[in-house]
Formats: structure tokens, sequence, C-alpha cells
């Protein structure tokens, strides 16, 4: 006998308990939305608010409504595990955690020093599955967020978890930054000609999905998976182009030299080196800069450049059609962190 000719079906995989990282922010928020709806069990961990007392916060946000809420600061080591695992079973640990400002020193205990912690706290209570929300921008890391992002990924790969690592292209509130410029009469602002770059922007919901689908997909586990969200890449030009078609108006570009920002980044760079507020302003200069520059696509190293056709897509809304809501009112803009303009 060689063994059965045919596998055992694989078992349906039943809702999940799942501890949920950075619930509160955008990714956050529509991940615990997505979670929620495909049925799984969702407590979520989030930041005690100043003043409210513990195990309270005045307005958690109404997405949250069917997940339970615990409160702890993620950068106690053992914040984790007392007030969000409680010694509990959870099944996974879905993280969308991220240092709002990205300057070195809150990326480095948020983005790889917290992840640490809860990755440890996971594991000794035995949780076998980890999602992590990180950028596709780390597959060319210049910046220290990239660096912490990365160097965190590494370590939860070694893990021996069940992992998926999910590296999405550019989200719309980082490309809507202009749209109420551009409606009271402004022109859209672009680096260079408008073309140095190009993305495939993801909705927030979409890319909820995605990650929620991370638990139950086995195609989307023990990987690196960039992705984003459906259409062909856009550049700024597009974007711009797009918005102005949109108000029924002739397009209008001011271009920003990208040598003007290497001579802010310089400069902010040298003062930083003396005045500490102003290595902050630098760094957030370089983010700027970065992404001034550099495609949210796939990078082919071999050849040397961003690949639209390599970076995978997944969804079904478009950064346009949010445009047309935007400018409508149904919907309001969060301000990102990467709005270059
Ligand atoms: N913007 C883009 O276009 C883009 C594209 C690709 C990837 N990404 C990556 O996606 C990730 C998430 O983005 P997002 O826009 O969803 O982030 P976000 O809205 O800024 O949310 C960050 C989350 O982390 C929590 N957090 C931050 N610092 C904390 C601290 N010190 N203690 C406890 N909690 C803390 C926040 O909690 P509070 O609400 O309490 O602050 C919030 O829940 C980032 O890693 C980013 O690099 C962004």
């Amino acid at each position: 006998m060689n063994g059965p000719l045919f596998a055992a079906a694989a078992p349906q995989p039943g809702p999940l308990r799942v501890l949920l990282l950075g619930a509160t922010g955008t990714i956050g928020r529509a991940t615990a939305r997505a979670l929620l709806r495909q049925g799984h069990e969702v407590v979520c961990l989030l930041r005690p608010v100043a003043g409210a007392g513990a195990g309270a916060a005045p307005n958690p946000p109404a997405e949250l409504t069917g997940a339970t809420l615990r409160f702890g600061d993620v950068r106690d080591p053992s914040a984790v595990a007392r007030d969000g695992l409680r010694g509990e079973h959870f099944d996974a640990l879905v993280s969308c955690l991220a240092s709002r400002t990205g300057v070195p020193a809150d990326a480095w205990a948020i983005d790889h020093a917290a992840h640490q912690h809860a990755l440890a706290a996971a594991q000794a209570a035995g949780v076998r599955q980890m999602v992590l929300l990180s950028a596709i921008c780390v597959q060319k890391p210049r910046l220290a967020f990239q660096q912490a992002k990365l160097a965190f990924e590494r370590e939860l790969v070694a893990s021996g978890l069940t992992y998926s690592i999910v590296r999405p292209t550019a989200f719309f509130k980082s490309l809507s930054g202009q749209v109420q410029r551009v409606k009271s009469g402004k022109p859209f602002l672009v680096f260079g000609d408008g073309r140095l770059t190009a993305c495939k922007p993801i909705s927030d919901d979409d890319l909820g999905d995605y990650i929620a689908g991370c638990l139950t997909d086995t195609a989307r586990q023990g990987r690196v998976l960039p992705i984003g969200g459906p259409g062909p890449a856009i550049t700024p030009r597009e974007q711009g182009e797009a918005l102005f078609a949109m108000l029924g108006r002739q397009p209008r570009f001011k271009q920003v030299p990208v040598a003007m920002m290497d001579g802010i980044v310089g400069v902010l760079g040298t003062l930083g080196r003396v005045l500490p507020p102003l290595a902050a302003k630098a760094e957030l200069a370089r983010i700027g800069r970065y992404y001034g520059t550099e495609s949210m696509l796939v990078w082919d190293e071999a050849a040397q450049r961003y690949d639209a056709d390599a970076t995978p897509s997944t969804g079904t809304q478009t950064l346009f059609e949010h445009y047309a809501q935007l400018l409508r009112g149904d919907v309001q803009t969060e301000r990102g962190e990467h709005a270059v303009f």
C-alpha cells in the first residue's frame, strides 16, 4: 500500500478568535469590519486614552461595535499578554499597528519593538498564526520606519508561526490630500512632471478584506504579499487629470522640483544634528522625498525598475470613484501619513 489514493478534504475553517492590534487606525478599522463580516471573534487591544481611566475609552470607533475592546500600552513588553490575551485561547494575532509619525524613535518603538513583544506573547500563549500589515516600500528601504518594519518582518518569518506579511501599495487617504485644494480652484501639485512615480491605489475596505482573508486562505500564508487595488497603475499626473475632468475644468499643475526637496532635506539634516526637533522634521522631509520619487509598485531588482504588471491587484473600489465621492461630499478624507501634498 502506498497510502490513501485520495487525501481527506481539508477541514473547513470555522470562525477564529483573533487579537487585533492597531484597530483604531485607518486600515485597522477596515480590518476589524472585515473580520467581523467574515464571522470571526475579534478582541481589540487599544491604546488607553489619557484621563479615561483603566478599561474605558470615551469614543471607540463605531466600526469596532461587535468586537471586544481591551486597553493596554503596546510599548509595555507585558501588556499584550496581561491586557490583551489574558491567558485565554486565541487562534491568531492580526496587526495593523504602526507608528503615527514615522520618525525613527517612534518607528522603532512601535513598528519593531511593540511587535516583537506582541509576537513573544502570542508564541508563549500558543497562538499559531500572525497576519502583519506592512508596506510595499520596505522592499527598497531608505527610511528608519522601513528598516524597523523590515527588522520585525524578518523576526516573524523566523518565528515558526504561520505568517502572512501584507505589503500594500498606496492608500486612498494618502492620495486624496489635494481634492479640496483643487476643488477650491488651486493647481494640483506634483513632483517633477508628475510622472516620476505610479501606484495601484487600494481602498481601506478592499485591504481590510484581503488582510482578514489571510486567516483562512492558505495561498496567502507563509508569504510576503505585495498588493494593490484594481485597475492599472496611475501616476500623480493622472490623479490630477482625473480630478480636473470630474470638475469639468482644464488641468492645472504646479511642479515642485525634486532638487528643491533635496535642498530642504539637506538643510534640515544638517541643522538636525545640533537641534533635535529639526532631526524629526528632516526625517519627515526624507519621507516626503521618498514618496515623491519612488513608485509603490513591485521593484524588479534585476531590471532596476518598478513593475506594475508584477504588482498583484485585489478588490473592486477605485481611487477615482473615491474622488467622486469626496467631491460630492459623500465621504470625508482622513489625512494620511505619507501624504506628500
Ligand atoms: N498610507 C499609505 O498609503 C500606506 C501604504 C502602504 C502601507 N502603509 C502602512 O500601513 C500601516 C498602517 O497604516 P494606517 O494608515 O492604517 O495607520 P494609522 O491610521 O496611523 O493607524 C495606526 C494604528 O497604530 C496605533 N498606534 C500608533 N502608535 C501607537 C502607540 N504608541 N501605542 C498604541 N497604539 C499606537 C494607532 O492607535 P491610536 O489610534 O491610539 O493612535 C492606530 O490604531 C503603516 O504601517 C503604513 O506604513 C501605508
